[in-house]
């Protein structure tokens, strides 16, 4: 028997043979698989045969530890014996925990070295795969924290009409504000505006001038508007300024761009007309470059001369907007990253309303930007001047490539609610809304769409019939109403129900239904079996909610993220009945935080994802993609969770196995990943790409400040093999990518693990 020190000082080096060892392992956990006991003998015969080094083999009889030599036999070191391998289990399907942990040498010094945590086996074969979803991961996009206005649709001037006061006038005209004192300027508001829709006006009396015996202040007087808490202008770009303007005189009007308090001047330029122009409401645009920056801006209209003037409709938008679409760049970068297959908008609670009166109307929001009257949300309690709206995120959607997931008011808010049998009217809005997404461009609707600039139809496939409805009075006698007519206009549509089908069969047709999860990261990463039991026919999964919430999520915590990556690998391993998902909320405007947490957080200049939105981009590929078999032959931890899916990049025309592994624990975890089920002679994995998600402390989160604090970071990554060793770091997220590389030269995967043996 060999001298046990020796033995011990061997052990580094009999783990650095470990790999080897494991092939053989491994082939004999295919070939128990297969029942077929000659073929393991013969394959051991074969490893053994091979070159010199050390190894833990484990034959038929018994288990020896033996250094193998160039010349001649192995040399014994030490062996086990049969109650490491009792007969039954020397062939057996090795899934049970209890037998592999069997198959590990137990004493005490060797377990450390060789057994590891947790065996994560994979069947890497696409044809013994399932395909996922193509539109499994999207975004939730609501009008909440101001998220559109104020966020990702980049007018910089906030209640561009002076409606939100209401139509009660003269009304408050907040944020704009008045530039001069009660003995230079009036201003009020009236119903004098050339919209039909939105009639109030600003009306700005000037009662000093640039001579005579009341003289301007020399920077003249007016009004400013300081958008959503400071306009980000940048030195160097342009902004495009649209105004209508009306006046019994001539008029000279600076529009200037300025900082904070009107001092430094960015950028200005004189709108100079004549009254016989200017006496009928005019529109007025002025492009102006900013000659310095500042991310705390305001838009100003000043003048030196006295007169009347009446001001509506003023828009400030840059003009580098996404695709110049009017969307925030930065903003809509963010956006992409996710690549989303599916956009659900524009609520959430915005959709339905506290009373349906402030409840978001489509017809309402399409046309002419000046022509919107825009409303006040009474749930998240702003106001929306609508320059996004429903014709602007079928945009959205088309510009991310997104399908459209059309959420429609039902007639029900939160507070009141239509009778069934007075629903009609709303019945007709909906077919209306799509009429107006996919008809004729001659079509009554579709001709609103064409003027707008998009003649051909949007691709909308989805509506879901309110949000969150499923427990109102009136929710199913009205939700048939809706289903039946869209049934009979548009079978093509895919109809997503409020009620909850998971557990129990809906009582109603329907395609989809809608689900919403937000709770604690232990609950929440408990239900990565949420939809195991869930019946695997009927309509599909739209968990169109989730989150994490409460203390844990923090601001945004990466235990909070760690939770819903384990929650998102379940829906990915059960997304035969999950069709779509999506996180909520998306964004936050960090002056207007109604909901907490957030995926994507801003100010009118900076931008930073949560750990929540990095731990999404973990999952860009998996929509599409082929769920791959994958199992825990063992977990000692029972804080993993793991999935494994391949897929192509089409753009690089390459293929690749993505295994993600959340370890919520807050130990290192070995893991040992057995990857089976390629033909090693015509394919070839090579180690491509390691990216873990992780913090010294569970409850960091990104910020202002600190953005970058906790984000993916990719780390040096060797694939070994077929039995690869990793550490999984404590509390992380980790993705490993190995692309398939077709093997030219025929190479048994025991030879090429028997050449770097040695
Ligand atoms: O995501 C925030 C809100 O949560 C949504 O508006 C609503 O659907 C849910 O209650």
């Amino acid at each position: 028997m060999v001298d046990q020190t020796e033995l011990h000082g061997q052990m580094m080096v009999i783990a650095r043979r470990w790999r080897w060892c494991q092939a053989w392992l491994q082939l004999r956990v295919m070939r128990g698989r297969q029942g077929d006991e000659k073929a393991l003998e013969e394959d051991a015969e074969a490893i053994m045969a091979g070159g010199g080094g050390w190894c833990i083999s484990l034959s038929l009889q018994e288990i020896r530890i033996q250094r193998r030599r160039q010349q001649g036999g192995p040399t014994t070191i030490a062996t086990g014996n049969a109650p490491y391998l009792p007969p039954p289990l020397r062939y057996s399907r090795l899934t049970q925990e209890e037998n592999l942990n069997k198959l590990f040498i137990r004493d005490s010094r060797e377990i450390n070295v060789l057994r590891p945590d947790a065996v994560l086996l994979v069947n890497a074969s696409d044809a013994a795969g399932r395909p996922i979803p193509d539109k499994l991961f999207g975004i939730f996009f609501e009008e909440i924290n101001h998220a559109g206005a104020g966020g990702l649709w980049a007018e910089l001037v906030s209640n561009r009409g002076f409606e939100a006061g209401g139509l009660h006038t003269p009304s408050n005209i907040d944020p704009w504000s008045i530039i001069g004192d009660e003995s230079s300027i009036i201003v009020s508001t009236d119903l004098s505006s050339c919209f039909q829709r939105n009639k109030v006006a600003l009306q700005m009396e000037v009662l000093c001038d640039d001579n005579g015996p009341s003289i301007c202040p020399s920077g003249g007087v007016g009004i400013y508007n300081p958008g959503f808490w400071g306009m980000n202008i940048e030195q160097g770009k342009t902004y495009k300024v649209v105004l209508y303007m009306r006046s019994s005189g001539s008029v000279n009007v600076s529009v200037s761009l300025t900082g904070s308090n009107g001092s430094q001047v960015l950028a200005s330029s004189n709108l100079i007309s004549d009254s016989s122009v200017v006496n009928n409401w005019t529109k007025m645009e002025v492009m102006l470059e900013a000659e310095g920056s500042n991310s705390n801006s305001r838009l100003q209209l000043t003048t030196t001369t006295k007169g009347v003037i009446w001001f509506d409709q003023v828009s400030a938008m840059p003009t580098d907007t996404y695709e110049g679409h009017g969307f925030r760049t930065d903003l809509m970068e963010m956006l992409v990253g996710l690549k989303p297959r599916f956009i659900r908008f524009p609520g959430g609670c915005f959709v339905e309303g506290e009373w349906l009166r402030d409840a978001f109307r489509w017809k309402e929001t399409v046309g002419p930007w000046e022509e919107r009257p825009g409303h006040f949300g009474d749930v998240w309690m702003y106001w929306t001047d609508e320059g996004l709206g429903y014709f602007e995120f079928l945009q959205l959607a088309e510009d991310l490539g997104a399908a459209p997931v059309w959420v429609i008011n039902n007639g029900i808010s939160h507070q009141d609610e239509v009778d069934p049998s007075d629903i009609f009217p709303f019945v007709q809005e909906m077919l209306d809304s799509i009429e107006f997404a996919r008809g004729d461009p001659d079509s009554t609707w579709g001709s609103v769409r064409a003027a707008m600039g998009h003649p051909e139809p949007f691709n909308l496939k989805y509506v879901a019939i309110g949000n969150e409805d499923c427990g109102k009075t009136n929710y199913r006698a009205n939700y048939l109403r809706f289903y039946y007519a869209l049934r009979r206009t548009h079978p093509d549509i895919q109809v997503i129900s409020n009620c909850d089908g998971s557990s129990t069969p809906l009582d109603h047709p329907a395609d989809l239904y809608d689900f919403h999860i937000y709770t604690s990261a232990k609950n929440m990463f408990s239900m990565n079996n949420r939809f195991a039991k869930t019946p695997r026919n009927g309509p599909k999964a739209f968990v169109s909610e989730y989150a994490v919430t409460g203390t844990d999520a923090g601001r945004g915590s990466l235990l909070a993220a760690l939770a819903e990556a384990a929650f998102l690998i379940g829906l990915e391993k059960n997304s035969d009945v999950v069709a779509l998902a999506s996180y909520a909320p998306l964004f936050e405007n960090v002056n207007d935080k109604r909901w907490n947490p957030d995926a994507i957080v801003f100010n009118s200049s900076q931008v930073y994802g949560t750990p929540s939105y990095w731990m999404q981009r973990f999952f860009t590929q998996s929509s599409g993609a082929t769920l791959l078999s994958s199992s825990f032959l063992t977990n000692s931890s029972s804080s993993l969770v793991a999935s494994a899916i391949s897929w192509q990049d089409l753009q690089n025309n390459s293929s690749y196995i993505t295994i993600k592994i959340v370890n919520f624990g807050s130990d290192y975890v070995n893991l040992k990943l057995f990857l089976d089920g390629l033909d090693p002679t015509s394919v070839q994995l090579t180690g491509s790409k390691q990216t873990v998600l992780t913090s010294p402390n569970v409850m960091d989160e990104n910020s202002l400040d600190n953005p970058q604090k906790v984000v993916p970071v990719p780390k040096g990554f060797e694939y070994t093999g077929s039995d690869t060793g990793i550490v999984l770091q404590p509390h992380s997220f980790t993705s490993f990518d190995l692309q398939k590389v077709l093997s030219h030269i025929r190479i048994r995967e025991i030879d090429a693990v028997a050449k770097s043996s040695i």
